[in-house]
Order: C-alpha cells, then sequence, then structure tokens
C-alpha cells in the first residue's frame, strides 16, 4: 500500500481575519507545482471570508475552499462544513470563468449538514433575544444549525438533502419544527413572502447541489491522501473556538487542529504540520473580550455605530496621540471591514499570552505572519507580552485583564511587495525575531502585501 503523505493543516490563531486563504492561495500555487493538493475545509461554514487576490481581481470565498482557481487542485467540502447552498452557488457562478474546472474539482461530503432558511430567523430572533449580550453573530444560522446537528433533531444532511423524496418529508419537518419554535420561544414575526423568497432560492440550491460531487468525507480525503498532499484550511480562528474561546462570544465550531480529524475522518497522526497564522496586530468583529483593543471600550462603542463610509474621508495619522483615532488609522490602512458582513473590525495590538495559548492548542509547529507592511508608518509598535498580576490565559477572566506592553521600535520604511527576508529594515526583523522567540515557534512566511506574489517564503514549508 502507497504511504499516505502528512496532512497540512492551516488556521488563525486569533480571531479570525488573519488572511489566511492569502497563505493557502500562495501554499496552493507554490506546492502545486511539486506535488498534487487536496485542499478542505473543516468547519464553519458561509461565515468566514477568504479573500484572495487573482491577477488583479479580489475573489472572497465564503464556504469553498481556497484551492478552486488551481486546475489540478481537488476540493473539498467537509464532513464538519455548514452547506449553505444559496451561497454556494452564488460563489460558484462568480468563479466559473476564472475556474473552467470547478466541477470536477469540488466534492461535498454527504455527512455535512444543510443550512436551512428557517435556521437563519432563528439566528436572527437569538441575537435580538440577547439583547445587549448579543454576540454579533454573522446571521448565516451557523449556531442554529450546529445545535440542530448535535440536538439529532432538526438537522438536513447532504445526504437527505440529494434524495427528493426523503428531503421533501425532512424539509417540512424541520421547518415546522423552526416556526413553531420561532414563534413560541422568541414570538417572532414571520414575514411569509420573504420566507417563500428565500425558500425559493433554497430549492434552487439543493437542486444545484444534486449536481456536485457527493463524497463521504473520510474515506474520499483518505484514499486521496495516498497520492496527494492534504492542506486542511480553517475558517474563523482559534480563539473563536465554540469550547476553548472566549465563551459564548464565538463561533460553534471548533476551529482548533483537532477539528481538522473530526470535521475530515483523518486520525490525528496524519496531521505533520500545523501551521498557525498571525495578523502583525489583531482584530476582532462582533462582541466579546478584546484585550489589546486600542482604544478600549471608546473604540468598541465607535465600532459598533459606524459603517466603513463613516471612515473613509478621515485622515488620522496612525501616530496620532488619541488611541481611537489610531485605531481608526490602522483599520483604515488594514482595510479592516468585514469581507463577509462588511462591518468595522476592531482593532488591537498583538497579544503574545493569547498567541501562545493558541499555538498550544493546536500544535503549531511554523507560523505565518501577515500585513506586516500595515505597520509601515508607526513609529513605536506596542506588543502585550503579558496581563497585569497574571500568569498565562484564563478565558473565563479575559474580560478583565490589563495588558502589560512592550514598544518595539518601528522601522518606517516601505516594506510593501518585499519577497526576501534579508530585504526587511532591521527593526522589521527584530520585530519578527522578538515573536519568534516570544512564542518559540519559527515565522516561516510573512506576508507584505494582498497580491499573491507579496510574500517572503523564511523557511520552506515542505
Ligand atoms: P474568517 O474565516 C472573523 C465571528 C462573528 C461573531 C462570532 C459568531 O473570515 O476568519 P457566527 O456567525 O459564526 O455564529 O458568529 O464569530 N466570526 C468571525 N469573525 N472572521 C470570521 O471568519 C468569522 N466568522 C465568525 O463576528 O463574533
Ligand atoms: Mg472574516
Amino acid at each position: 500500500m502507497q504511504r499516505k503523505k502528512k496532512a497540512i493543516v492551516i488556521l488563525g490563531l486569533q480571531w479570525g481575519d488573519e488572511g489566511k486563504g492569502k497563505f493557502i492561495d500562495f501554499l496552493v500555487l507554490s506546492l502545486s507545482k511539486v506535488s498534487k493538493l487536496l485542499v478542505a475545509r473543516f468547519q464553519g461554514g458561509s461565515n468566514a471570508g477568504h479573500s484572495i487576490e487573482f491577477n488583479g481581481r479580489q475573489v472572497v470565498f465564503h464556504a469553498l475552499p481556497s484551492g478552486m482557481l488551481e486546475k489540478n487542485t481537488q476540493n473539498l467540502i467537509g464532513a464538519g462544513v455548514n452547506v449553505d447552498v444559496v451561497s454556494l452557488k452564488k460563489e460558484i457562478e462568480e468563479i466559473k470563468d476564472i475556474a473552467p474546472w470547478w466541477k470536477e474539482n469540488l466534492f461535498i461530503a454527504k455527512e455535512a449538514t444543510v443550512v436551512v432558511p428557517t435556521a437563519k430567523l432563528i439566528d436572527n430572533a437569538q441575537e435580538k433575544a440577547r439583547g445587549k449580550g448579543k454576540i454579533g453573530t454573522t446571521g448565516k444560522a451557523i449556531g442554529p444549525t450546529y445545535s440542530d446537528f448535535y440536538g439529532r433533531t432538526d438537522d438536513l444532511s447532504v445526504y437527505e438533502a440529494v434524495d427528493e423524496d426523503v428531503f421533501k418529508k425532512r424539509y417540512e419537518e424541520i421547518k415546522k419544527s423552526h416556526l413553531d419554535t420561532l414563534a413560541k420561544k422568541y414570538s417572532f414575526e414571520i414575514d411569509e413572502q420573504e420566507l417563500r423568497n428565500q425558500e425559493e432560492e433554497f430549492f434552487d440550491g439543493i437542486k444545484f447541489l444534486r449536481t456536485l460531487n457527493i463524497v463521504s468525507s473520510a474515506s474520499f480525503t483518505n484514499t486521496s491522501m495516498k497520492d496527494r498532499q492534504l492542506f486542511a484550511e480553517g475558517a474563523q480562528g482559534t480563539l473563536l473556538d465554540v469550547r476553548f474561546g472566549s465563551r459564548r462570544d464565538v463561533t460553534s465550531s471548533h476551529t482548533t487542529s483537532a477539528g481538522a480529524c473530526v470535521g475530515l475522518g483523518i486520525a490525528p497522526q496524519s496531521i505533520g504540520e500545523v501551521i498557525g497564522i498571525l495578523k502583525a496586530y489583531a482584530t476582532r468583529v462582533g462582541s466579546g473580550p478584546f484585550p489589546t483593543e486600542i482604544g478600549g471600550t471608546r473604540a468598541y462603542a465607535w465600532s459598533g455605530n459606524h459603517k466603513r463610509a463613516d471612515e473613509e474621508n478621515f485622515n488620522y495619522d496612525i501616530n496620532d496621540a488619541d488611541p481611537l483615532h489610531q485605531e481608526i488609522a490602522l483599520r483604515t490602512l488594514g482595510r479592516e471591514y468585514g469581507a463577509t458582513t462588511g462591518r468595522l473590525r476592531r482593532c488591537g495590538w498583538l497579544d503574545l499570552p493569547l498567541a501562545k495559548y493558541a499555538i498550544e492548542l493546536n500544535g503549531v509547529t511554523k507560523l505565518g505572519i501577515t500585513k506586516l507592511d500595515i505597520l509601515d508608518t508607526l513609529d513605536e509598535i506596542p506588543v502585550c507580552i503579558g496581563y497585569e498580576g497574571y500568569d498565562g490565559v484564563d478565558m473565563d477572566n479575559l474580560h478583565n485583564v490589563k495588558g502589560i506592553y512592550k514598544k518595539l521600535l518601528g522601522w518606517k520604511k516601505n516594506t510593501r511587495g518585499l519577497t526576501s527576508y534579508e530585504e526587511l529594515p532591521k527593526e522589521a526583523k527584530d520585530y519578527l525575531s522578538f515573536i519568534e522567540q516570544e512564542l518559540g515557534v519559527p515565522v516561516a512566511f510573512i506576508s507584505t502585501g494582498p497580491a499573491r506574489d507579496e510574500m517572503i517564503e523564511k523557511i520552506p514549508i515542505i
């Protein structure tokens, strides 16, 4: 029997939006030259937004794996994913012209759960009911769909959806139960016409799903791994993990490397590398503790009450003495606006205690640092090295901690687009070395801009 190649898991170490899509895309491109690949999503759903630049055009993937733009790469939407058929269909429409091979290269796990329209209404109703304690979900029915799956009651599998008769019966049962919950538990008023429109799109999406390659996640992945390199592509980030993240202000899936095992059907020993993606600073969308948020509660209130357009005409200096202005400047420079929802991302400094926690949870072997170039104009760069009166991290106490910062010297030079480590200014190298030393994991990649080739490969992955 042929020996399987060890899998590479790539995931975010922060609150999502670390720039994972770009790294996967880069690795897919470079490694597809030496090996056949399988790129797989193992958790989450259309709540993810992975931006990839392709020939100057920005493509955002939500549910699709990031290997779709490569001709000889297989892509799997694994068992642990929530499949939103409406969003999936739209996504595919958008890439058909640049990925004419999409159909033969895309595989959907029959064990995956299908998102139904009424689950989105429940997401909505739950957020309303949470009032001030709302999570700020993406509204893509992630929580309700996973709850239904784990509750083993109102879930619809891909396997059931592709069988016309089973689907009809099952869908009606689920819809009835959801409407009942919405009425009785949430006194939620349904817009009947709106629901009918959504159902129409949904049924179209189900028909479309039936035309795709439906496979069994575990057997497909393990067989494919005999002659393909598996990239398991994480969505969201470690700190949004349903169990080990900041409780309730999280997503509903396992975003850690263990999630790749249960979300695809592979054994832990089959994972060879875990690449952790860390943005050179930090961002968070939605509610929840964020110890290094620049401007603290003032900035939090601002980001909840404003839109991108409100900030477009500001021209604050990144070195502004007012932290809120500095935060806005960083957001504008880093284009930190949600790819899925368009919301303002809250911005903060790099938090090393949390990064250490994430590295330990995932068994990270190499680091990828993104958006280094965004820090180019800072005089000095604060990095959180610990919390006052505290050792390590207690996720339940994250609301109350106060960060201790070390200020590193800024490089004040342009690093955008650099491709060799030697070209980096001394202070930028110092910043990276400091991260490596504190975290005890080598930096393999550094992204210096959004385009595919704006990347430094410091250590080869394979
Ligand atoms: P990518 O893959 C950033 C956040 C939401 C909310 C919480 C729960 O682009 O990094 P959910 O809709 O999942 O129930 O929302 O999780 N969130 C993300 N934040 N990037 C993402 O994905 C996210 N997906 C969900 O803002 O706080
Ligand atoms: Mg995102």
